[in-house]
């Protein structure tokens, strides 16, 4: 080689940022249309749940599970981005943010959000891309009621418009993200799971969602931002989740400039309502995403008993995947279960679990990614 030829080379080396700034820009998860483009392909997918994946200790743990998703042609999952305490706990012990009398301390250790490091950089290798969650309506992991003596309110409907807590809230948000703002393994930021606020006026939750979201789009303009809700507060048949009661107004949720798609759950047992009627309501809110032409993700969805997963689940998949072109761009069902390799133990059933290598699991992943072809 000439030797003159390093100057040019030594050009190209210094471009290298901008020009690798940009692949990462192009393979981030987008919308497009009324559907999600995943790696430069706009089409239909398939994911599930983990609460659980980033509180494992062990980073070949989460790379075993992450690659039985890829393997069986799974795109998505969601996880918990929180796990919020009211104190320290003992050493060893997974947690991501304690709160002690009126500040709150983020844990970037190894028993803090480098386990969720570790979930982020197997997602980047397996072709995972994850829905993290910022903060739970439920005491699971701490949710709301962790922050509430940190921040003086004493129930979740004063947390949304406490300043105090949104203080606390917006901290820990940006801390994550700015761990996670380039890799093209984050599918979307959600702003909380299942946020409910009951009997008060919808404007509550839709001023919160409103400034969380735009606040997130002000720290990173590249990925989605989604709410994380149950789908409540939409017209349909009057039964208790198309009802405002709960202080959602679905449309108007969705409607705001910095939400990306809308989310939904699914779960009749709880509800009062039965299997079949989950087929409308995936269809009621196929059409709002279709008026506001914004995609849906039908994001948790689950029966507890374990003899009707496949019957009642599958059909749930079809209706979904039927309105493809009208509305529902992705599924999600609730939960992922796995054997974790280092102790041989299976992770969480609740009940809804569907372990990989079931036939619950060839029914629900495999037959189904077949079908979405
Ligand atoms: C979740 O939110 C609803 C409405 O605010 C509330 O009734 C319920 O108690 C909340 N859950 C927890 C654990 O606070
Ligand atoms: C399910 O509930 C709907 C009302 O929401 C009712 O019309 C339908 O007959 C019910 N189906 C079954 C199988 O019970």
């Amino acid at each position: 080689m000439k030797i003159t030829a390093l100057l040019p080379l030594v050009a190209a080396v210094a471009a290298l940022p901008a020009q690798s700034d940009i692949a990462t820009r192009a393979s981030i998860s987008k919308v497009d249309g009324l559907k999600f483009n995943i790696d430069g392909v706009t089409k239909y997918y398939a994911g599930t749940n983990s609460y659980w994946i980033p509180f494992l200790t062990n980073d070949n743990d989460v790379d075993v599970i992450m690659g039985h998703l890829a393997t069986s042609g799974h795109k998505i999952l969601r996880v918990w981005g929180f796990n919020d305490v009211k104190s320290v706990p003992g050493s060893g012990t997974v947690y991501f943010q304690a709160f002690s009398g009126s500040s709150a301390t983020i844990n970037t250790g190894a028993n803090g959000l480098q386990r969720l490091d570790a979930v982020v950089k197997a997602g980047e290798k397996h072709g995972i891309k994850l829905i993290i969650n910022f903060v739970n309506n439920w005491t699971d992991y701490g949710g709301m009621a962790a922050y509430f003596s940190a921040c003086g309110v004493s129930s979740n409907e004063q947390w949304y418009a406490a300043a105090r807590c949104q203080t606390l809230y917006q901290n820990y948000v940006k801390a994550v993200i700015s761990r996670y703002r380039t890799s093209n393994a984050v599918f979307a930021w959600e702003l909380a799971n299942e946020p409910r606020c009951k009997g008060c006026a919808t404007s509550v939750l839709t001023t919160w969602i409103r400034k969380t979201s735009d606040y997130i789009r002000s720290l990173d303009k590249d990925h989605m931002i989604t709410v994380g809700d149950e789908g409540f507060g939409l017209a349909g048949d009057g039964s208790y989740p198309y009802q405002f009661s709960e202080g959602l107004d679905w449309a108007a949720n969705l409607a705001l400039p910095s939400i990306s798609f809308g989310t939904f759950h699914l779960y009749p047992d709880s509800w009062g309502v039965n299997n079949t009627w989950g087929n409308g309501w995936i269809q009621a809110h196929a059409k709002v995403c279709a008026q506001l032409k914004k995609p849906c993700l039908f994001e948790e969805y689950g029966v507890p008993q374990a003899a009707q997963h496949c019957s009642v689940e599958s059909e749930w998949q079809k209706t979904s995947l039927g309105l493809k072109d009208s509305g529902m761009a992705a599924d999600l069902f609730w939960q992922l279960g796995d054997t974790i390799k280092s102790t041989g133990q299976q992770t969480h059933n609740d009940g809804n679990t569907i372990y990989y290598g079931t036939s619950d699991w060839k029914c629900l992943v495999e037959d189904h990614v077949k079908r979405i072809g």
